[in-house]
């Protein structure tokens, strides 16, 4: 995506430019003067950490930070024992938020001792006032804090940390700004996440992101495409198309597409042999999209399709737009149409006002939609979420006990499902060697399933049939066909 040599032609004492991404990639330049630097004095490369915290979203700006420091020059490991780190956290649910203090605690303390260190958070948790308070008072050893809005501008502000004493802080509220075509460092030679659209315009009314994350935005679909393309000529077999509410992307393009569209462009690209997609609001979902993916020979057989509650009444209350009867007929219409598909879902127990009747209606869908995989959360409040004034939050021993009780309904059925499959061939992706046996490699089937077959890493990044030979549960043991 980037060219080195594009660095070298920049004359980095000149004034930095005002357009983007031009701006950013000077200020690449104007750090990469200060890392040769401390090369020179240390005799190596400073080393970067960078943590994903949350969703594939996180994920993905996980990998543009990733790209940025790796042009800077820093050596990116994976150790927090490093030169730099920065911590790209999530705050969906409140334990994400318990989890970066916990480690910012040991982080502060490991920077004590290496006191030339630099730390930086970034990420959804730091759209939040209180959070800025807290780490303003109480955790002054952080160097750069930024939020989701201006990812973008990572050069810029590491290189306002360099030449600048304190604390440097940008997080904005809102933005309408897309920066296209910066660096990118990705986790896997051979399948990669690529933004659609950022924001959510949904207010679930437990849910944060629209808060944290802003109002919806896409991405042209030419911008996509050729992002797409590059990709293909790079390797990439898979691509994972990125948003909150992928459905409506392409509404508020001035030149409107829908997604089915954009999914066809995209089929059309040589060297891409499969396409994923998350995630998808059951109120957006069109009969043109379930009609494409059952034509299409690359749109891969899953969709996660988060169900959230099976109570009609808590669905109102949650603000989703469909009700039990409405969720039930499109799974009973996607599976019709796309027999093969996995459906996999998120379900939250605990809302306010859950009753008994209201979680067995959530138990009914799971028994009736027969998901591949659920994930299942317990409610947590969010501040400044509608649902967060509720008055009547469920008490915990309750919670617990349906969480319980939903896991183990979740588990057999996907068990059932996975079983259904054994004795069956599939085209599987290898992504890697087993970790824990290294005779074995591990592929994902289209329906996302993970499958563990004898095989060395030369198949790394390759497509191959599998016959799957044992089901455990949630993955599968298998052999080359
Ligand atoms: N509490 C629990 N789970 C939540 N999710 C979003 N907000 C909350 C919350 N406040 C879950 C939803 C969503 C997934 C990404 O996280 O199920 O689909
Ligand atoms: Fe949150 Fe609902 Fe938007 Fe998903 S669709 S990010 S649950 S507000």
């Amino acid at each position: 995506m980037y060219n080195e040599i594009d660095l070298d032609n920049i004359d980095i004492n000149s004034q930095p430019p005002i357009e983007e991404p031009g701006r950013q990639y000077y200020f690449m330049a104007k750090c990469r003067e200060l890392i040769k630097g401390f090369e020179q004095k240390n005799g190596r490369f400073p080393q970067a950490c960078v943590v994903n915290m949350g969703c594939q979203m996180n994920a993905r700006d996980s990998e543009k930070l990733a790209g940025i420091l790796e042009v800077m020059g820093y050596d990116l490991v994976d150790t927090e024992e490093a030169d730099f780190v920065i911590y790209n956290t999530c705050t969906v649910r409140e334990n994400a938020n318990n989890k970066v203090w916990g480690r910012l605690g040991y982080l502060g303390a490991y920077k004590k001792k290496h006191p030339h260190m630099k730390i930086a958070l970034c990420g959804c948790m730091m759209q939040e006032d209180e959070v800025l308070e807290k780490l303003k008072k109480s955790y002054r050893f952080v160097d750069l804090v930024f939020g989701t809005h201006n990812i973008y501008k990572f050069a810029e502000l590491m290189y306002t940390v360099f030449v600048q004493e304190g604390m440097v802080i940008d997080v904005w509220k809102d933005t309408d700004k897309i920066v296209e075509d910066l660096p990118v460092e990705r986790k896997y030679k051979f399948k990669s996440g690529v933004n659609i659209m950022f924001g959510c315009n949904n207010f679930c009314s437990y849910c944060i992101v629209p808060y944290v994350r802003g109002r919806e935005r896409s991405r042209k679909p030419q911008d996509i495409l050729r992002e797409v393309e590059r990709l293909a000529q790079d390797g990439v077999v898979e691509v994972m198309l990125l948003g909150q509410n992928v459905n409506s992307y392409g509404k508020n393009l001035d030149e409107p597409v829908t997604f089915a569209e954009l999914l066809m462009e995209i089929e059309k690209i040589e060297g891409i042999k499969r396409i994923r997609f998350m995630t998808s609001h059951p109120k957006d979902l069109s009969d043109e999209l379930i009609e494409i993916m059952a034509k299409s020979d690359k749109i891969c057989n899953h969709l996660h399709l988060p169900l959230q509650s099976g109570s009609s009444r808590i669905l109102k209350e949650m603000n989703r737009h469909y009700d039990k009867e409405q969720y039930l007929s499109l799974v009973g219409k996607i599976r019709a149409a796309v027999p093969d598909i996995a459906l996999t879902t998120d379900i939250i127990v605990g809302f306010p006002g859950e009753t008994e009747e209201d979680f067995l209606e959530t138990m009914d869908v799971v028994k009736k939609a027969g998901y591949e995989s659920a994930f299942t959360f317990i409610y947590s409040k969010r501040t400044g979420t509608p649902a967060a004034a509720k008055e009547e939050q469920i008490p915990e021993d309750v919670v617990k006990d349906r969480f319980d009780r939903l896991l183990r309904e979740v588990q057999s059925c996907a068990k059932e499902r996975a079983e259904a499959l054994t004795g069956r061939v599939e085209d599987v992706l290898v992504e890697d060697v087993n970790e824990q046996d290294n005779t074995l490699v591990s592929g994902r089937m289209g329906n996302n399933f993970i499958v563990h077959f004898p095989g060395d890493k030369s198949l790394i990044g390759k497509i191959v049939k599998v016959r799957l030979k044992e089901c455990k549960g949630f993955y599968f043991y298998g052999e080359l066909y």
